[in-house]
């Protein structure tokens, strides 16, 4: 097996906490470099994590250490040249979300990895969510889904990263993402509804969506609610999912709600019908209560890797984010 050479770009939060403890976990891996504008930021990091150069100029890392592939983890308004640089570097690339803070960046970021012929995925962790994963899996096995519902809402500003870009863009995204994966079709209509409360922007998105193979999707997103809640509702005839990767804190659990038989009239006047409950641990199927481990962040870093070791295109790839990137355009334009 190739070792992998590896560098990041980025020292911050996203870095410390789930990228570079999951590339630790990875076999195969020389982490070679990593680089952040602020030198302090860059080698306490490389203490942390044993990471032998520490650089504050990212075109002096590329051309001295020649990495297999670059981790940008920078804001999301520096994401898209950082990326290109490296592409042009002739590395491949992995980003953060969002795929470029406009539509027309995620659609030079596409045209770039193909002419560069680099992979770049896109850090859309939730499609790697082991849970996730085991839910979908388990519904497609049972069903045959009609309906999605992906809910995403925090109370905080929803001016992204000193206001670089919208919460939408920025964060929904995840929300929006999965939408995009599971219903694996393009928009037909939508009516969105779009408020501002307590903020100087836009932050509060509720949009009806019709897929244009049949499948219907309600998205729910408000930066001005009780706090974090981040759910998932999956539906399809006999067989109902309710994921729950977000109440407050970092939940990870889901249940399926399954009709065996003679379904629900009333329940006061019939009784229920036939069901069965299936609930799903996703620390358990993860096998880890670590949440880089269990939130999916481990598993795109080897679906990266791999991709690196391969040249095989990964689950999110910049054409997959490309096409949720075109869902939360076509959300916000069928505003009612
Ligand atoms: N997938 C997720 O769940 C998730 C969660 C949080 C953040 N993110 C994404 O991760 C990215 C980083 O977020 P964060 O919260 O870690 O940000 P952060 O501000 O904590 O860290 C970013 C770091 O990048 C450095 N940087 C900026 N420009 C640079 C350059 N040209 N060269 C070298 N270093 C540079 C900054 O100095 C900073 O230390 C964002 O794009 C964000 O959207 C994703």
């Amino acid at each position: 097996m190739k070792n992998v050479k590896v560098c990041v770009i980025g020292a911050g939060g996203i870095s410390n906490s789930v990228h570079l403890p999951s590339l630790r976990d990875i076999d195969g891996i020389n982490l070679a470099a990593i680089c952040d504008v602020i030198p302090e930021k860059a080698r306490k990091l490389a203490e942390k994590f044993a990471i032998s150069e520490t650089y504050t100029n990212y075109h002096e890392m590329l051309v001295n250490e020649k990495p297999d592939c670059v981790f940008v983890l920078v804001q999301p308004d520096q994401i898209f040249r950082i990326a290109m640089d490296c592409m042009n570097a002739g590395t491949d690339v992995f980003i953060e979300k969002p795929a470029g803070i406009t539509l027309f960046q995620s659609e030079s970021l596409v045209r770039a990895s193909k002419d560069a012929g680099r992979i770049l995925q896109v850090g859309m962790n939730r499609r790697y969510i082991p849970l996730i994963q085991a839910v979908v899996k388990r519904m497609r096995e049972m069903t045959t889904i009609t309906q999605i519902e992906g809910c995403f809402v925090k109370h905080g500003d929803a001016a992204f990263y000193n206001g670089c870009a919208s919460a939408f863009v920025c964060d929904t995204i995840h929300a929006i993402d999965i939408l995009s994966w599971i219903a694996n079709s393009e928009p037909a209509n939508a009516a969105t509804v779009i408020s501002c409360v307590n903020s100087p922007v836009e932050n509060a998105w509720n949009s009806v969506i019709r897929f244009e193979n049949g499948i219907q999707a309600v998205l729910k997103a408000n930066y001005q609610t009780g706090g974090r809640v981040h759910t998932f509702e999956l539906h399809g005839p006999n067989a109902s999912a309710y994921i729950n990767i977000g109440f407050g804190g970092e939940a990870c659990e889901a249940t399926i709600l399954h009709c065996t038989g003679i379904g629900t009239f009333s329940l006061s006047a019939a009784g229920s019908g036939d069901f069965v409950i299936e609930k799903f641990d996703g620390k358990e199927i993860a096998k880890s209560d670590k949440y880089y481990r269990y939130y999916g962040y481990y598993d795109e870093d080897v679906a990266f890797i791999g991709s690196v070791r391969t040249g095989e295109k990964p689950l999110s790839d910049i054409t997959a984010s490309l096409r949720s990137m075109r869902l939360a355009e076509y959300i916000l334009t069928h505003r009612i």
